[in-house]
């Protein structure tokens, strides 16, 4: 445990897969959460899970791509925890699709919410932060934000906007006690967007997880948990000393 009693934290996409498993690890860590999701039935359900295990949750719904839905949700948000210490920008889609063939519908969604999502969660919490001099920000990257990929290039050019936004924020706030990093995961099992992804990969005919997994180091692929303990790491003081990192959570895989 790492030690994160009172502390109040938001997380995007908590409703589902990875961003649900961050926000049940800060709650057992000790933290109050603020849920921000698109999907209200998904959010409601991981809202009911952390107050069954005794912690304080509360959810709003909206879109991380729409300024004037982060803006009043983060604000009802920051107003119930009664503050911010933690901000999770975990929200993201991944379409699948060449550069050359894909839609423009399908790259403006991925960087409106990919991108244009962590800069509008980014810009609605973090002065708060600034003000009260202390906050962590952990940005969900991908290990497809360090290396681009056959068929994923609208998603790899989001992941890899994110390490910038992590580094330059990082270089930005440093001075006012905010730290800002990222967490690079890699081929992770359990997620709606896994599920999606795989099923557009069978029907593209790229090879799926089941044999990805074997040139995997760890050999084997990860769970949400494996990040959500990443994330409680880079949000606790143990951290203390990093910022404007990208911690790869991958079992030491780097290719697809
Ligand atoms: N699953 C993986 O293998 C993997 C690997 C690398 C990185 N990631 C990253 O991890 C993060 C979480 O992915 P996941 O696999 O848990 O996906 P998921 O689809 O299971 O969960 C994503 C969550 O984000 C929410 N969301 C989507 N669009 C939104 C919007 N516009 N506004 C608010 N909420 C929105 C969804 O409702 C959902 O609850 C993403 O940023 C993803 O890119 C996932």
């Amino acid at each position: 445990m790492y030690g994160l009693q009172g502390k109040r934290a938001i997380v995007t996409g908590a409703g589902n897969g990875i961003g649900r498993s961050i926000a049940t690890r800060l709650a057992k860590e000790g933290c109050s959460i603020g849920i921000f999701d698109i999907d209200a039935k998904a959010a409601g359900e991981t809202m009911r899970h952390i107050r069954a295990q005794g912690s304080h949750c509360h959810s709003v719904l909206g879109d991380v791509s729409i300024k004037s839905s982060v803006s009043a949700g983060m604000a009802e948000l920051v107003s119930t925890l009664g503050g911010i210490d933690i901000l999770v920008n975990n929200a993201g889609i991944c379409r699948i699709g060449k550069i050359l063939d894909m839609t423009d519908q399908d790259w403006e969604q991925t960087f409106g919410i990919n991108v244009d999502g962590v800069y509008h969660v980014t810009r609605s919490v973090v002065p708060l932060m600034v003000r009260q001099r202390s906050g962590a920000v952990i940005n969900i990257s991908s290990w497809m934000g360090k290396s681009g990929v056959h068929s994923y290039g609208a998603y790899c050019a989001s992941k890899f906007a994110i390490i910038a936004l992590t580094q330059a924020l990082a270089c930005e706030v440093g001075d006012d006690g905010v730290r800002v990093n990222a967490v690079a995961p890699g081929l992770i099992l359990e997620t709606r967007m896994r599920e999606e992804s795989e099923k557009d990969r069978a029907a593209q005919g790229l090879t799926l997880a089941a044999d990805r997994v074997k040139s995997i180091p760890a050999r084997r692929a990860g769970t949400p948990e494996d990040i959500a303990k990443t994330v409680a790491f880079l949000a606790s003081n143990e951290a203390s000393y990093i910022t404007g990192e990208t911690i790869s959570v991958t079992g030491g895989s780097w290719n697809d």
